[in-house]
């Protein structure tokens, strides 16, 4: 495609999944060194930094779209951009605003996501998957999990308290461990449903109407500033209270600055993927990245590779690589086996 953007020449779409993945990888080996770092005494709340996410996010997208804004012809960009922000249309990111603010603060793993990303995509967008396709995201799934239950972050792993939310795959939602197992499952299946639809229908509102990218990301932080409030405000009381800011940044050293950082970041990218690439590849590209970021802890904090992570890793490469052919090039032996 000869109109697609590019950065440096190369199509963004590309560019911003290998970022993702990145950006995903950086924020696990951040995290990982925040755990090790500081006793579970001094960690922060999770409330915080969800709330201080959406803030950050929200405001760095407004500087963006109010910059575009003035590169054009535009005569008063503020005015505009606030018509912009409180469109008639603007309800509709209050959905995904809820969804991913809930997800945000019960991390998911990605395996069954993964799926339920595709169905969503299949049901709102009209997507069309061949059988090759759906083959190829059971066998990414499959992948993802093998190598996650032998880093120990199995589906139902106890949420550790100082772990900051929003990781990508090292937790589960945030009670399960004081839930029954299958209570438990019965929470991440929901959060998965969640996750899954709050990208589709993020995707849903980009690709159904013209509003720019970042006038879209101001809508959806501005409607996640509520639920991420709830819990600050109705939440149990903070003991010797110093006042809102305070007790809001409590704790927060720069390994939790960092991590907010880099998941706000990860927030800004994950906007642009969805808007040039989809959901689904993004799947792709967070699976690579759990390949990345325990090579990176090989390197780093001497872990070391086992039969299970080179099989899971290998499958997530087949599937990625399986998912990647052109229709009609698929090899003949799995068209054989998905047509019987
Ligand atoms: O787990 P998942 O990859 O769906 O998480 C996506 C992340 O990206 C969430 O933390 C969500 O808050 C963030 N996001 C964002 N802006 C968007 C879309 C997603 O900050 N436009």
């Amino acid at each position: 495609d000869a109109t697609a953007p590019t950065v440096f020449g190369l199509p963004l779409k590309y560019v911003s999944l290998v970022t993702l993945a990145v950006q995903n990888a950086a924020l696990s080996i951040v995290m990982h060194y925040s755990r090790v770092s500081t006793p579970p005494s001094q960690s922060y709340s999770p409330a915080s930094a969800v709330l201080l996410n959406e803030i950050l996010k929200g405001s760095i997208s407004f500087g963006i779209a109010l910059w575009r804004l003035s590169k054009s012809d535009v005569r008063r960009p503020l005015d505009q951009l606030l018509r912009d922000t409180f469109s008639p249309d603007c309800w509709k990111l209050s959905i995904p605003a809820v969804l991913y603010v809930v997800q945000n603060s019960a991390s998911v793993t990605y395996q069954m996501k993964i799926l339920t990303t595709a169905a969503f995509s299949v049901l709102l967008l009209r997507r069309r998957l061949t059988s090759t396709k759906w083959v190829s995201l059971f066998f990414l799934a499959a992948g993802v999990a093998i190598v996650q239950i032998q880093t120990g972050a199995s589906t139902l792993a106890p949420h550790k308290p100082n772990m900051p939310v929003g990781s990508a795959h090292e937790s589960a939602p945030l009670y399960t461990h004081i839930m029954s197992p299958l209570k438990g499952f019965g929470a991440v299946t929901a959060a998965c449903f969640t996750s899954g639809l709050a990208g589709v229908y993020f995707e849903m509102v980009l690709k159904n109407s013209k509003a720019d990218l970042w006038v879209r990301n101001v809508q959806l932080s501005l409607f996640s500033l509520v639920p991420a409030l709830l819990p600050i405000l109705y939440g149990p009381p903070v003991p010797n209270s110093r006042g809102f800011i305070t007790d809001l940044l409590k704790n927060f050293g720069c390994w939790a600055w960092a991590t907010v950082a880099i998941q706000v970041l990860g927030g800004l990218i994950t906007a642009v993927v969805i808007k040039y690439s989809d959901n689904i590849l993004k799947g792709f590209a967070t699976s690579l990245s759990i390949i990345l970021s325990f090579l990176a802890s090989v390197i780093l904090f001497n872990f070391r590779i086992t039969p299970s992570f080179l099989i899971g890793s290998s499958t997530v490469l087949v599937a990625t690589w399986l998912y990647n052919q052109p229709a009609g090039k698929e090899p003949t032996l799995l068209v054989n086996v998905v047509n019987t």
